[in-house]
């Protein structure tokens, strides 16, 4: 089984993320940290809990991590995620604590002592894993690969281009982009395709399950219709994003220079991808300069993602 820790934001996307990387076979999951993002890091905690408890793993260790970007102020989705972040589902409160070490520690704990590589799934603003890298540069030895939700090729959510997690610490994911380790940026061109089509939300709301009920309803959430959209369905989010880990040739990604943008103005926390030698620009200006490059996710097989998941989380 592959080895997982997730680093979210829990988040009614995230919820699933962690539902799927539960219930899947072929993932070992270690940890979970949270960070503020969707909600503040406390409300990110106890959704987090919750979750677990409710998919039936009450084990995984889970750590409370940074409440505030490295150097902006915490600005919280609630208008995305409700005001408890997930949903306002009335979820029942969690039974028990978050581990007594912080994320930071637990992250280095888990991936020094993991017996293979392990494979690092943020799906939230990037702060612990920016202070993971910096304060435990070593870690970086027992990391297979880190495929993170963030970034966004062409429009962005959180400002016309910017993406919320990179953008909500803009400075944390450019320390991401530099580790050293593979990465897969699964952003939002992506993100937005994977979407489970209305009948299966209605299957997963009437089950007699109580997770997947609960599942159900959080992409009941995610229904574009809420927003005036047609369509009665749900987006998977950040789920698609740990469904790559364990599914990556449902991508089609390619190896692209990716920089953040960090000055302050109206770009601040694009993710700046240089498609400009793939699309075949005959004079590529700029390249003196040593840019890492990063398996960005350009295509996705919907239909695979969304078969994946629910045969995970449905048990079938
Ligand atoms: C990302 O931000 C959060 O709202 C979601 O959980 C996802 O991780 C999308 O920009
Ligand atoms: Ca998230």
């Amino acid at each position: 089984r592959i080895p997982v820790i997730i680093d979210c934001d829990t988040g009614v996307d995230d919820a699933l993320a962690l539902l799927f990387a539960v219930r899947h076979p072929g993932i070992d999951l270690r940890a979970v940290t949270c960070v503020a993002g969707n909600t503040d890091v406390d409300g990110v905690v106890r959704n987090t809990l919750t979750v677990l408890e409710q998919a039936g793993a009450p084990g995984v260790p889970v750590a409370r991590g940074a409440e505030r970007p490295l150097i902006e102020p915490v600005r919280v989705a609630r208008h995305v995620h409700g005001e408890d972040g997930m949903g306002d589902l009335g979820l029942p409160a969690p039974t028990r604590v978050p581990v007594d070490v912080d994320a930071v520690t637990l992250l280095r704990r888990e991936i020094l002592s993991s017996p293979r590589p392990v494979t690092l799934v943020p799906t939230a603003p990037l702060t612990n894993i920016a202070l993971l890298l910096r304060a435990h540069p070593e870690v970086v030895r027992n990391i297979e690969r880190i495929v993170f939700m963030g970034g966004a090729v062409e429009t962005g959510n959180a400002t016309p281009v910017a993406e919320f997690n990179v953008w909500h610490d803009p400075e944390a994911a450019a320390i991401l982009l530099t580790a050293g380790v593979p990465i897969t940026m699964y952003g939002l061109d992506v993100f937005r395709r994977v979407v489970v089509p209305g009948a299966y939300v209605r299957r997963l709301r009437a089950s007699a399950e109580p997770a997947l009920r609960m599942a159900g309803e959080l992409l009941a959430h995610r229904d574009p219709a809420a927003s005036g959209d047609p369509t009665p369905s749900g987006g998977l989010g950040d789920a698609g994003a740990v469904c790559a880990v364990v599914d990556p040739a449902g991508l089609t990604t390619a190896a692209l220079p990716v920089e953040v943008a960090l000055a302050p103005g109206p770009t601040r926390g694009q993710t700046v991808v240089d498609r400009r030698a793939r699309e075949g620009e005959a004079e590529v200006h700029g390249l003196g300069r040593e840019r890492p490059l990063v398996d960005v996710a350009l295509g996705v097989d919907v239909e695979r993602y969304v078969r994946l998941w629910l045969k995970a989380v449905e048990g079938i």
